[in-house]
């Protein structure tokens, strides 16, 4: 989930400087981490159902929202599709009993030593 929320905050400032090639690729490593997730991971304690139906269920549509984004390259799609997938993020929390857990839109960009402008 530390790589997840790396991913998440790159895919953001990727969207934010509309540099879609990183934006995709960002995207697509996200979707793998929780595809490894699911194969690495698949019960969790206090999930309320098993983490691969958790993730299909709550993942699927937003994920493929902020995908049509980055290819039609909308600027304001992009992040109204990112606010989506960071409620889901938290809505996937909730249904592991682990709400108290809330990710939020990036407001400061934490790596410096790369650039993001296209
Ligand atoms: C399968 C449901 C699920 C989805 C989808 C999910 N998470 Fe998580 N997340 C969890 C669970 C469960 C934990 C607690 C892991 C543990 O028990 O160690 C967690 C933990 C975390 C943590 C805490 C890590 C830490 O050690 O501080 C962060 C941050 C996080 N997730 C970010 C995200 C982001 C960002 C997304 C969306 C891009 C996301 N998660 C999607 C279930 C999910």
């Amino acid at each position: 989930m530390t790589l997840t929320q790396m991913r998440h905050a790159k895919l953001w400032f990727a969207g934010q400087t509309a540099n879609w090639p990183l934006a995709a690729y960002e995207l697509d490593e996200l979707r793998e981490g929780l595809q490894d997730v699911a194969t690495f991971h698949p019960t969790h304690k206090d999930a309320t159902l098993p983490i691969p139906a958790l993730i299909e269920k709550i993942m699927t549509d937003p994920v493929q929202r902020v995908e049509k984004a980055i290819g039609a390259r909308d600027g304001n799609g992009f992040t109204q599709a990112f606010d989506a997938l960071t409620e889901a993020c938290n809505a996937c929390h909730r249904a592991s009993n682990f709400g108290f857990n809330v990710v939020t839109r990036p407001s400061a960009n934490p790596y410096s030593n790369q650039a993001f402008q296209p």
